[in-house]
């Protein structure tokens, strides 16, 4: 645990970590030796050589050189997986306080980073909640790694994979919250057509939302692969990607409500981020891309400037600075060894 002195706000309160946290203390049997990717893109693994699929998490050094950890520093690891990123932050002297909505994600990372004593805590809870963990501007830096991990992906009995036959399930939080099944079986045609234009620009979302309600009269969805045949049908045979790709993609997005997390996401980094601080954001899809770029955009102009007013005003929701206009994509190097950071890109900004 973080000690008061650590964390003062927290100091006595039991009622936030009552709520939101628990510390580790167990492992996940399987984890020992996994290391993570990240794949907001629904893309899935399997199909590729074992050397595309185990990779390290894409863009650390530029993270690293964005949050640059040191000693005294806290870092709020939002979206703490398989601990990679925090693994480094903590061999670079910063105290970190990771989050996940998965359990058993912390039940790894925790495991993984216990060497790190109270430098390190975690707790379980979506990242939009990261103001009862930290106090109001006491963090260093926040990372966000959006999507979900290889892990999660590979687990069939976590329902995420449209190659692997499970419960169709796509909870990051098992514990909460509707699952995929229960999404596909009670929406209307239309709800589920506008989930996958939106989530997942399928262009046939209207044709393969007809074909669930058809199917579901027979049967109910219980399984990824129920779901994954009945998309084949309508859209027939396999180009480069399975046709099911951005189907679940979609359905995953909606069920995790991904993108109102992000939204609530930054601006509770906002908050906790002290002046200096910086906040890190890797994506996966124009989709998430599209709402950090704009979110930094609005708080970052000085000045507001309209037709009709005789002069610019002091933009009054200005709150960062971009640390570059740009995002940051792989080098060359690292998509040499990992082709799924293709479409990674991380944003960076300081706390004013
Ligand atoms: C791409 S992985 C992170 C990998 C990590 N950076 C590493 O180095 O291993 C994304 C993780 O974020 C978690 N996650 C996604 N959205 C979240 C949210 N809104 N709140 C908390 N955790 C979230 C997922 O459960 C998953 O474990």
């Amino acid at each position: 645990m973080l000690t008061p002195a650590f964390i003062p706000a927290l100091a006595g309160s039991t009622d936030c970590l009552a709520v939101l946290g628990r510390m580790v203390d167990s492992v996940v049997p399987g984890w020992r030796g996994h290391v993570f990717h990240n794949s907001s893109s629904g893309e899935q693994a399997g199909g590729g050589n074992e050397q595309e699929f185990y990779h390290k998490p894409v863009l650390m050094d530029e993270v690293l050189a964005g949050l640059e950890p040191e000693e005294d520093k806290l870092i709020l690891d939002g979206t703490l997986g398989g601990g990679g990123h925090s693994e480094r932050l903590l061999e670079a002297g910063a105290h970190v306080v990771g989050m996940d909505r998965d359990g058993d994600a912390l039940a790894y990372a925790g495991k993984r980073l216990e060497v790190f004593g109270d430098r390190f805590r975690a707790e379980q809870g979506n990242f939009s909640e990261m103001r009862s963990v930290v106090p109001a501007r006491s963090v260093d830096g926040v990372l966000l790694d959006l999507g979900v991990s290889s892990w999660q992906l590979d687990q069939a009995g976590r329902g995420f994979s449209f190659q692997k036959d499970g419960p169709l399930d796509m909870r990051m939080d098992q514990a909460a919250g509707e699952t995929a099944a229960d999404w596909v079986n009670q929406r209307s045609a239309e709800d589920l057509a506008n989930i996958f234009f939106q989530y997942g620009e399928e262009k046939a979302s209207r044709r393969i939302a007809a074909a669930i309600v058809r199917a579901r009269e027979e049967e109910e969805f219980t399984t990824t692969l129920q779901l994954a045949s009945c998309v084949e049908k309508v859209m027939g045979g396999r180009g480069r990607k399975h046709p099911a790709t951005r189907v679940f993609q979609a359905l995953r997005m909606a069920v995790n409500t991904e993108l109102d997390s992000v939204t609530a996401g930054l601006e509770a980094a906002e908050d906790v981020i002290k002046p200096g601080g910086v906040l890190a954001v890797i994506t996966f899809h124009s989709l998430e891309d599209r709402l950090v770029k704009q979110f930094l955009k609005k708080r970052s102009v000085k000045f507001l400037d309209r037709p009709e007013w005789p002069e610019p005003r002091p933009n009054p929701d200005l709150a960062w600075d971009l640390v570059s206009r740009k995002a940051i994509a792989a080098t060359e190097g690292e998509l040499a060894q990992n082709t799924r950071a293709r479409s990674a890109k991380l944003r960076l900004a300081k706390r004013r």
